[in-house]
């Protein structure tokens, strides 16, 4: 499937304030960035961010180094062109994360609604190879998907379900899992969608 045929239609033909994931405020995922307790030059990409606001509130919570990852060119200038002149201390990558080659090393790894998408094992296997290259020993992996019980497609696409032991099952023994919060979402339309997010600490060993 070209992903990136899919997504780029997708943010021609529908405004970010009406897709189904949009939200207003980022909540639980800047709780959960929080708690990771990085500093403030600590560089967090944000994969597959579309045109969401978390790289504005973490610009405006004073994150100095915020990358933004997505498939869709237009729903990365759609952000920038949201944030004008503060767009510019941003890092904007365009690329499939399921062939991403990280540039450099990130303390804090953010995905919202992007992992679940990947229902091919080749391509989760892809994903988490990026992980592993591109999150420091110690680093945060952020993911929030679909739970278990939640919606079964989204955008048209069929998507996998998780819960933290079908999570950690995916990442291997590297990544240690510190927190799990789940979250009820209620879409533009009215809808509500489950859910969850856990956050990872990357090991500094494979054996620690
Ligand atoms: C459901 S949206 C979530 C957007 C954002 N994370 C949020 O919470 O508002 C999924 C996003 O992932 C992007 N995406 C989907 N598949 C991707 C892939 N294989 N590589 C990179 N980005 C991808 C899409 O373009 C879209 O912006």
């Amino acid at each position: 499937m070209d992903h990136k045929a899919h997504w780029e239609n997708i943010y021609q033909t529908k405004s970010p304030l009406e897709v189904s994931w949009y939200q207003r405020e980022p909540a639980v995922s800047l709780g959960l960035i929080d708690r990771a307790s990085v500093d403030r030059d600590a560089p967090i990409i944000d994969v597959g961010g579309g045109a969401s606001v978390l790289v504005d509130r973490l610009l405006s919570r004073g994150y100095l180094h915020v990358s933004v990852l997505d498939v869709s060119a237009r729903a990365l200038a759609c952000a920038r062109a949201r944030l004008g002149d503060l767009a510019r201390s941003v890092e904007w990558i365009e690329a499939d994360i399921t062939s991403f080659q990280p540039p450099h090393h990130f303390r804090v790894w953010h995905d919202r609604a992007v992992f679940h998408f990947l229902t091919d094992p080749p391509d989760r296997r892809a994903y988490v190879k990026a992980v592993n290259e591109g999150l420091e020993p110690g680093g945060h992996l952020i993911i929030a998907t679909f739970a278990i019980g939640g919606p079964t497609k989204c955008s048209g696409l069929d998507i996998c379900q998780y819960d933290a032991a079908r999570m950690s099952a995916e990442l291997g023994a590297g990544f240690e899992l510190m927190e799990e919060v789940g979250e009820t979402h209620a879409t533009p339309a009215g809808k509500e969608q489950r859910f969850i997010f856990l956050r990872y600490r990357r090991r500094e060993r494979d054996t620690d």
